[in-house]
C-alpha cells in the first residue's frame, strides 16, 4: 500500500503534507472502503489546510536516541532540588521532548497514506508537528526566568494534546480494514506508550519548578515526604486498589438500574506491599481492570438469575497481593462469566477489541473530556489533591468519578497493559470460559527499570 513516505518519494529538502484536495479524495476513499458515510462536515473541509515542512530538519532529530529515565533517576534528580538540576533537567526535557516525537512523527508518515489522511489521525500528526517544530526552536535554557516560559509552554501544550487519544481512537476504529490490524496495533501501542513518556517527562518537569517556585521551599532541602514530582514514593497497593474500587463501585451504581446489587471487592494477601510509582499510573490500569470486572459480574449475575425469585448477591472479586523480591503481582479474579472465545484473539486489540467503538458515537464531547479519562487537572477542571501534589499531574481516580459512567472509548484494556509495560511490568489476562477471568498486573517495584519505549514485535523508539 502507498504510504505516506513512498507518496513522497521525490522530496529532497521539503515534505509536503497531501494537498487539501488529495486528503478529501483519499477520506472518501477510505470511507467508502470502509462503509462508512462519504460526505465530509463542512468545517472540516475547511480545516485541512496544505502546509510546507521542511523535512531535514525531522531528519537530524529522528536520527537522535531517546535517552529513557527510570523512577529511580526521577527520584534522586529531584530528591535535593538546586537551581543548577533544575535547569539541567528543562533542559533535558527541551531536547528529549522534540527527539521522541521526531520518532514518532516518522512513524506516521510511514502509514499507509490514505491512513495518515485519515480526518484524525491527521489532526494528531498536525499537534505533533507544531509540538516539535515549537519544542526544537527553544534555545539552552539557563536561567529562571527561561525556564518559566519553558513551563508555559509545556503546559499549554500538554492542554492542547489532550485530545489525542480520542481522535486516535476515532481514526483507528476508521481506518479498520485499511491496514493490517497488527500494523495498527504495533503503531497504537508505540504511539501511546511515547506518549506517556513525553508526558512523563513534561510532568515531572513542571511539578519540580513548581516546588522549586513555590514559597516555602529551600533550595537543597529534602522536597516531601511522599512526592518527588510526580513519584508517589510508597505507593501502598492495597490503598490504591481500595479507592480505585470505590471509584468503581460508584461508577457501576450510577451506570446500572438502581436495584441491581454491586459486588464486593475483597482485598487479600501481601497487605503492605509498596513501591515507588507513578499514582496516576497505577490508578489508570487498577481502575480499568476493577472496571471490566464489576460490570463483567454484573451483567452475568443479572443474566444468571433472569426472571427468578430470589436473588443472591453477586459474587465478590477477588484481589490478592504478592510481594515478591523485585515485583508486586496483583491478581484480580473475578466470576463474571469469562470471555467469548471468539473475542479472545482481539482482546489487546486497539482496532478490534471487544469494546472498540462501541459507544463512540457520542464523539463530540470526547475531546473534551482528559484523554486517558485520567488527565483533567491539566485539563483544568480539576484543581489539585488535598496532597499538595503539582497541579499538573494526571489523577485517574479523580477522572474515573468525574467521566460519563458509559463513557468507553474501547481502549481500556489495551491501553492499561501500555501503562503496565511503560515501566517495565506486564498485564496477562486468563480467562475460564463461562465462569470468569483473572488478571495479573505485575509491577516492578524497585523503580531500577528504565521506561521501556519500544514495543514488542519491530517498531524502534
Ligand atoms: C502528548 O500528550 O501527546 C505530548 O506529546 C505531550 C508533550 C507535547 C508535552
Amino acid at each position: 500500500m502507498l504510504s505516506f513516505a513512498a507518496h513522497n518519494a521525490t522530496r529532497t529538502i521539503w515534505l509536503t503534507r497531501p494537498s487539501k484536495l488529495s486528503a478529501l479524495r483519499a477520506a472518501s476513499l477510505y470511507k467508502a472502503l470502509a462503509g462508512l458515510p462519504t460526505t465530509q462536515p463542512q468545517s472540516r473541509r475547511i480545516q485541512t489546510v496544505t502546509k510546507w515542512r521542511p523535512v531535514q530538519v525531522l531528519d537530524e532529530w529522528v536520527a537522535k536516541e531517546a535517552r529513557p529515565i527510570s523512577l529511580r533517576q526521577l527520584m534522586v534528580f529531584g530528591r535535593s532540588l538546586t537551581e543548577s538540576r533544575l535547569l539541567s533537567s528543562a533542559n533535558y526535557v527541551r531536547t528529549e521532548l522534540p527527539t521522541r516525537i521526531a520518532h514518532r512523527l516518522r512513524d506516521m508518515q510511514r502509514l499507509p497514506y490514505v491512513v495518515v489522511t485519515n480526518p484524525h489521525i491527521s489532526d494528531v500528526y498536525d499537534l505533533y508537528y507544531t509540538a516539535f517544530d515549537m519544542f526544537r526552536r527553544v534555545k539552552e535554557i539557563k536561567t529562571l526566568d527561561e525556564n518559566d516560559h519553558f513551563c508555559q509552554d509545556i503546559a499549554r501544550m500538554l492542554r492542547a494534546h489532550l485530545s489525542v487519544i480520542p481522535k486516535l481512537a476515532m481514526g483507528i476504529l476508521e481506518c479498520r480494514g485499511l491496514m493490517a490490524q497488527e500494523k495498527l496495533d504495533i503503531f497504537m501501542n508505540t504511539i501511546l506508550k511515547s506518549r506517556i513518556s513525553r508526558r512523563v517527562i513534561a510532568e515531572q518537569h513542571l511539578a519540580l519548578s513548581e516546588t522549586f517556585n513555590s514559597p516555602w521551599f529551600s533550595p537543597g532541602a529534602k522536597v516531601s515526604e511522599e512526592f518527588i514530582g510526580e513519584v508517589f514514593l510508597k505507593c501502598v497497593a492495597k490503598d490504591v486498589i481500595e479507592r480505585c474500587g470505590t471509584a468503581v463501585q460508584e461508577l457501576a451504581r450510577s451506570a446500572n438500574p438502581p436495584d441491581v446489587i454491586i459486588p464486593e471487592i475483597r482485598i487479600d494477601g501481601h497487605l503492605g506491599a509498596a513501591f515507588p510509582y507513578i499514582l496516576s499510573h497505577l490508578e489508570y490500569i487498577v481502575g480499568e481492570l476493577l472496571r471490566n470486572s464489576v460490570q463483567a459480574v454484573i451483567d452475568h449475575h443479572q443474566k444468571k438469575y433472569k426472571g427468578k425469585k430470589d436473588m443472591p448477591p453477586p459474587p465478590p472479586i477477588e484481589v490478592t497481593l504478592c510481594e515478591a523480591q523485585q515485583h508486586v503481582i496483583v491478581r484480580i479474579s473475578d466470576q463474571g462469566g469469562g470471555i467469548p472465545r471468539d473475542i479472545l484473539p482481539y482482546l489487546w486489540s486497539f482496532s478490534r477489541g471487544p469494546h472498540s467503538g462501541q459507544r463512540l458515537e457520542n464523539l463530540t464531547q470526547v475531546p473534551l473530556m482528559a484523554a486517558t479519562l485520567q488527565e483533567l487537572r491539566v485539563d483544568g477542571n480539576f484543581t489539585g489533591l488535598q496532597d499538595g501534589r503539582s497541579g499538573y499531574s494526571d489523577s485517574s481516580l479523580t477522572s474515573l468519578s468525574a467521566r460519563p459512567p458509559n463513557l468507553r472509548l474501547g481502549m481500556g484494556l489495551p491501553l492499561s497493559r501500555v501503562y503496565a509495560e511503560y515501566w517495565a511490568g506486564s498485564l496477562e489476562l486468563h480467562s475460564l470460559e463461562g465462569y470468569g477471568v483473572d488478571v495479573f498486573l505485575q509491577i516492578s517495584k524497585l523503580g531500577n527499570k528504565n521506561e521501556q519505549l519500544a514495543t514488542r514485535a519491530t517498531m524502534d523508539s
